[in-house]
């Protein structure tokens, strides 16, 4: 039977705050056993541990039968068709600097296709949702992205990877997005920049290499919000390769970052 939307809403809000409380409670231990992971640069704490273990053991307390895909765990298959995309603590460097922008997020894929996503900022108190067809919410109160026309007004959120080589290629964007913009931020939680595409908070957002717990939850939240989206080749969105925009600029920027070689991190360095 197919699993009702409402129920898997509530299940991954509840889930994720929780464990966006236990983080907040937690930020007194900062830097208690962190270690690195993809690189020097990629810190991973107890805390996201400890985060995951939590989400986990709620979903398979209520849901058994259900696949997973953790940051830190890793996969565990299901039987039920539904697969739980988890990302404990997106924003690890800002937590650990103390920084109040990070979240959990919860992405829930019915037959592999997007259905719910919850994202929860616990450091700034707000909670993003959105079901497929049902809209996107912060706070429960609907959410739509900018009304943004002029690529020239538009601010535009990114993020960079953490191998040095692949931030040596994100950079040469830079000078070809900066003079056409308003300004660039770099937020270091991409679940929630792409929840504050969905709010107006930023008119665009992209990112080269990132997972599919980065994005799992937000994408379905920005574009049930409006957001238009595509791979940074021009092709469909996937989660390493990600750009999303308000429609009114979502041409121009696009064209833009293709023009550039916003894709070309994903490909081997020559
Ligand atoms: C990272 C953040 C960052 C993005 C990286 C992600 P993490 O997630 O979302 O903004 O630029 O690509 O890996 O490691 O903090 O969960």
């Amino acid at each position: 039977m197919r699993p009702d939307p409402s129920e898997l809403l509530e299940l991954a809000g509840r889930v994720a705050r929780e464990a966006g409380e236990m983080l907040r409670a937690g930020i007194g231990h900062l830097r208690i056993d962190v270690t690195t992971k993809t690189s020097g640069t990629d810190m991973v704490s107890e805390m996201d541990r400890a985060s995951e273990a939590l989400i986990v053991e709620g979903i398979l307390a209520a849901r058994p039968d259900d696949a997973i895909l953790g940051e830190e765990t890793g996969s565990r298959d299901g039987t039920s068709g539904v697969r739980w995309v988890i990302d404990p603590l997106d924003g690890t460097t800002n937590y650990l600097y103390r920084h109040p922008i990070w979240a959990v997020s919860v992405g829930v894929e019915v037959d592999g296709r997007a259905e719910v996503g919850v994202v929860v900022a616990a450091g700034l108190g707000e909670v993003f949702t959105a079901t497929r067809g049902g809209g996107a919410w912060l706070d429960g109160a609907p959410i739509s992205v900018s009304g943004a026309t002029d690529l020239a007004g538009a601010l535009v959120g990114t993020g960079f990877g953490y191998a040095a080589s692949r931030r040596g290629r994100q950079a040469v964007v830079l000078p070809h997005l900066l003079p056409a913009v308003r300004d660039i931020r770099r937020n270091g939680v991409a679940s929630l920049d792409l929840c504050w595409v969905a709010c107006g908070r930023l008119d665009g957002y992209f990112e080269a290499g990132g997972q599919p717990w980065d994005v799992a939850a937000g994408l379905l939240i920005a574009t049930e919000a409006g957001a238009s989206a595509a791979g940074l080749d021009g092709g469909p969105v996937v989660p390493e390769s990600v750009m999303v925009a308000a429609p009114g600029v979502a041409p121009a920027l696009f064209a833009l970052l293709v023009g550039a070689g916003a894709d070309e991190p994903l490909k081997p360095p020559h």
